[in-house]
């Protein structure tokens, strides 16, 4: 199977977890898009939708699903979203697609995280993709700095604004042995919106497409 069979296969997984009259958060990604396709079959069933980006947003409306403002919602029963790793803790990293700070809110308010990935994703240690941080533009140097300190090499993402009108340093070359801590100190950087690693508050469930199938990964 190509990657984008597995994505596919993952993505249309996912929609067992959605129950009937809940509201579901929606990820960012050429996987959570094949959720997107998969929810679309079921739009009529469910209350309703909150996205982590716009392009998400556009593909919902697109097929008439309701999308609702963050605010409206005191919670999500289920947020679906891919990652671009994720390891047997289900920490992981993610905003490959820059939608980071609008990921990790959906995700904060959805009682369970369904993570969506093909089996390339998974790995013993998170670092290997270079950890996105979004950073108020003003801000880009100093953070370089420091995020330099702390052992990495950060690479401004050229061309690329955030949907909050903010700028992307990935950093490459961390071998992130302990996320958590690595989340705090990231996140205490005056001028970081928010930093890739979601390792406080990971994934409640992960499905791996595979060759084999689809597997279920759970803590
Ligand atoms: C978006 O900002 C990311 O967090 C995505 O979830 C991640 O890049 C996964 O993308 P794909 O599903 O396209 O691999």
């Amino acid at each position: 199977m190509t990657q984008d069979e597995l994505k596919k296969a993952v993505g249309w997984s996912a929609l067992k977890f959605i129950k009937p009259d809940s509201y579901v958060g929606v990820g960012t990604g050429s996987t959570a898009s094949h959720f997107i396709d998969a929810l679309a079959t079921i739009k009529d069933q469910i209350k309703g939708t909150v996205s982590s980006s716009e392009a998400s947003t556009q593909k919902l409306k697109n097929y008439g699903i309701t999308v609702l403002d963050c605010n409206e919602v005191d919670y999500l029963d289920v947020y679906v979203d891919g990652a671009d790793e994720i390891n047997h803790h289900l920490q992981m990293i993610k905003g490959g697609g820059a939608a980071l700070t609008r990921e990790k809110i959906v995700s904060a308010i959805a009682k369970q995280f369904i993570c969506i990935v093909d089996e390339s994703k998974v790995v013993d240690v998170l670092g290997s993709f270079p950890l996105p941080v979004e950073v108020i533009p003003m801000a880009r140097s100093y953070v370089a700095r420091e995020l330099f300190k702390l052992g990495g090499k950060p690479i401004y993402r050229q061309g690329v604004v955030t949907d909050n009108g903010n700028v992307i340093l990935d950093v490459h070359d961390l071998v992130i042995s302990n996320p958590i801590e690595l989340e705090n100190r990231i996140n205490s950087i005056a001028g970081v919106v928010t930093v890739g690693l979601f390792a406080n508050k990971g994934a409640d469930i992960a499905l791996v497409g595979c060759s084999s199938g689809v597997k279920e990964l759970k803590l």
